[in-house]
């Protein structure tokens, strides 16, 4: 009998771990309606949107600890991804929960600004020693779009370049205008939003020189699913520098994953501006922009040029949000979680590479880039990528006791949950080895998932 949430375990006792037995949803199920009612899309967020998941999946989860889950019916699960990768060191991770509440009970937000702004700030400029001034926010968007605002008010220039072989930047019109998704977006405003390949400087450059002197930024993340070609970032930022225009790095993912101080620390090159957020605060939300001095002191009230409204939010710096970030950093420094989250990512790539070879289904089923973010593929007979296959991975794993969108790891994944999570894959894998030969519709319990960036229902 699946288990209800009247006996969830104490939050002290996250075991035992989940198992593959058939999962009641109907709790989930009876909200489910109602929330799409209520609330455009069903959910908050569109990533952890109904049509991103089978559907025999949970709908709605009640809490967390560590990597486990459980949902509202009492089905326990372990799960990936964590918050869209915002949850590195775990659910409920005490001592970051315990700092954010310490400063919680001393007052969030007053009308001057707590020492703690200060102390963060010079904690992070630790980390990201590269910079010479940061901001803090609550959101990856707004942090990304301010350091486009920056860069064109620094440039006096009006057009953006994004790398368009990466997903996403921010909820801004900067960036949705130049997505499929651009409805409520002023065409004027999409068509200052221009596009260059990943890895490609001749291409970038051509661009440049279509545009003279009218691109304010160039904005990447130094590295998402494929890695750098040798020399690229270089070679990158030197071609920025000779046509004047602001290197931006999003580092909104890969900081406090790639290395403490983002990707740029890894691969060792320094933008002018750079972005983070996710990983910063264990899931409380907060978010930088750091950079050099002569672009960030634009947002500052001591210069005599043209001030540029530079993130200043009711919320911006919650009390509680800043000390649980300083808490992170702590631990980062203290417990080696980067090495960890890359450790942890290479046992589980291998097992996953071992059941990709047991059912012989290579170039179907692939799981790509670095360990600490590692993402899968799927493809169907053909070779083509499929989202019916996406939905049978998906809910062979949810059968198994595992919500894996990704596979990024966290500090609460252990050695045991990555190797229950291989053991699932094997099973997952087996029945995509055979849906290839019989077809995946015999497997499927229902319509299969969509993209998120897609412009029609
Ligand atoms: C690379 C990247 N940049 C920016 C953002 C926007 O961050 P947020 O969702 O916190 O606004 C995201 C969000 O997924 C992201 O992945």
């Amino acid at each position: 009998m699946p288990r209800k949430n009247t006996d969830l375990p104490s939050t002290q006792e996250p075991r035992p771990g989940p198992s593959a037995i058939a999962k009641d949803f109907s709790r989930s199920r009876a909200l489910q309606a109602r929330a799409h009612e209520l609330i455009p899309g069903g959910s908050h967020t569109y990533a952890k949107g109904d049509d991103q998941f089978p559907e025999q999946a949970p709908g709605f989860i009640a809490r967390g600890k560590g990597c486990h889950v459980w949902d509202l019916d009492g089905n326990e699960f372990i799960e990936y991804g964590m918050g869209l990768r915002a949850v590195t060191l775990g659910h409920a991770y005490e001592p970051v929960a315990e700092a954010a509440y310490k400063q919680m009970q001393l007052g969030l937000n007053f009308s001057r600004p707590a020492s703690l702004e200060l102390e963060l700030a010079e904690a992070f400029l630790d980390v990201v020693d590269s910079a010479d001034m940061v901001k803090f926010a609550k959101n990856g968007s707004d942090v990304t779009t301010a350091a486009v605002k920056l860069a064109r008010a620094y440039t006096g220039r009006d057009l953006v370049a994004i790398c368009g072989d990466q997903p996403f930047f921010s909820v801004d019109d900067w960036f949705i205008g130049s997505t499929e998704l651009d409805a409520g977006i002023p065409q004027a405003i999409s068509e200052l939003t221009l596009k260059f390949r990943y890895n490609d400087v001749a291409g970038l450059r051509e661009l440049l020189d279509r545009y003279p002197e009218r691109v304010a930024c160039v904005l990447l993340e130094a590295e998402a699913s494929t890695p750098p070609l040798a020399g690229y970032l270089q070679a990158l930022k030197d071609l920025c520098e000779e046509r004047g225009v602001v290197l931006i790095f999003d580092e909104i993912i890969t900081g406090f994953r790639w290395h403490l101080g983002g990707a740029q620390k890894l691969h060792r090159v320094v933008p002018h501006l750079s972005t983070f957020g996710k990983a910063m605060g264990n899931g409380f939300a907060i978010s930088a922009l750091a950079g050099r001095r002569d672009i960030m002191r634009l947002g500052g009230i001591d210069h005599d040029q043209a001030r540029v409204f530079l993130l200043s939010t009711t919320h911006g710096a919650e009390n509680h949000a800043l000390a649980a970030a300083l808490e992170v950093i702590r631990l980062y420094r203290e417990l080696g979680i980067v090495e960890f989250l890359w450790k942890q990512g290479e046992r589980l790539q291998a097992g996953i590479r071992d059941c990709i070879k047991r059912h012989g289904i290579a170039g179907h089923f692939e799981v790509l880039g670095r360990p600490c973010n590692l993402i899968y593929q799927t493809r169907d007979a053909r070779g083509q990528p499929s989202q019916p296959f996406r939905t049978l991975f998906l809910q062979e794993l949810i059968r198994e006791g595992i919500i894996a969108p990704s596979f990024v790891v966290s500090f609460s994944h252990s050695d045991a949950e990555i190797d229950r999570t291989i053991e699932a894959v094997d099973h997952a894998l087996a029945v995509y080895a055979r849906a290839l030969q019989d077809g995946v519709q015999n497997h499927l319990l229902g319509r299969p998932v969509k993209p998120v960036n897609r412009k029609y229902n």
